[in-house]
């Protein structure tokens, strides 16, 4: 591991232009469990799979058990960034790093101090209407019981892309912009399981490509480096 540590140490010290694409597994060290690990989200055992109450259609068939999930699941007090969430940060105030393209919807790396960060599946901590779209504090869905209404009469509902919705055609085309013309692309703590999002590493045109990852993931053979090791102990050491 010392070794792959130094390479990426030095390939960091040599540019000035390095994206870093994130999935789940960033935050499991601030306490938030990933989806597809053997303790993952997505492996609890609840009423319906989480898959399943994670999607567009089951938001509006079953508002309540929707948020009994949200709220139980998603919501996680206290949770702080990690060693990678504020090496990130530190990485971008030294000119070094330009965008963080994150999956998780948890805003850690914003708490971390991170500026451009782009969110392809949203924010937990963004709410809004799905009748009129007025915008609404996350404490509108998380506190209380029951399904939050809007004074339109409106279900209120998380800034969060749920399966069968779209991403943000802007931030995929600002993504893809950064990735295509990165120096240094970083991939850390993402299985590669979820599309258009595991898709915008193809856009990739460098010879620089990192993967940190604790598993094995189906782009490994691409990778330049790989480390399977604890993506906050590696970016504590670089
Ligand atoms: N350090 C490095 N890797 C880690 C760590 C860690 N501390 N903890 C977990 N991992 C790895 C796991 O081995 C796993 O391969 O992170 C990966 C997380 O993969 P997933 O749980 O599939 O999460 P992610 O890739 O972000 O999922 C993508 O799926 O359901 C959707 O919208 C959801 O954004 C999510 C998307």
């Amino acid at each position: 591991m010392e070794d792959k540590i130094a390479k990426l140490r030095e390939m960091i010290a040599e540019s000035d232009n390095i994206v870093f694409f994130g999935g789940a597994g960033v935050s499991t060290e601030s306490g938030i469990p990933d989806f597809r690990s053997v303790d993952g989200l997505y492996n609890q055992k609840w009423k319906y799979p989480p898959e399943t109450i994670l999607s567009h259609s089951f938001f509006e068939r079953d508002p309540e058990e929707y948020y009994r999930f949200h709220r139980e699941k998603l919501v996680i007090d206290g949770v702080k960034p990690n060693r990678a969430h504020l090496r990130l940060a530190q990485l971008e105030q030294e000119g070094k790093l330009k965008a963080v393209i994150t999956q998780n919807i948890d805003g850690l790396h914003q708490a971390a101090g991170s500026k451009n960060v782009l969110e392809l599946h949203g924010s937990i901590l963004r709410a809004y209407c799905s009748r009129c779209r007025r915008p609404y504090p996350a404490e509108q869905m998380n506190k209380g019981t029951g399904v939050p209404r809007c004074s339109c009469g409106g279900v209120i509902r998380p800034d969060i892309v749920l399966y069968e919705e779209a991403l943000d055609e802007d931030i995929l085309r600002r993504s893809i912009a950064y990735i295509r013309n990165a120096d240094i692309l970083i991939i850390g703590g993402t299985s590669l399981n979820v599309y258009p999002a595991a898709g915008l590493i193809n856009y990739y045109r460098g010879n620089k490509l990192v993967l940190i990852n604790l598993s094995e993931t189906p782009y490994d053979s691409y990778a330049d480096l790989i480390i399977h090791e604890k993506i906050g102990e590696v970016f504590s050491r670089v």
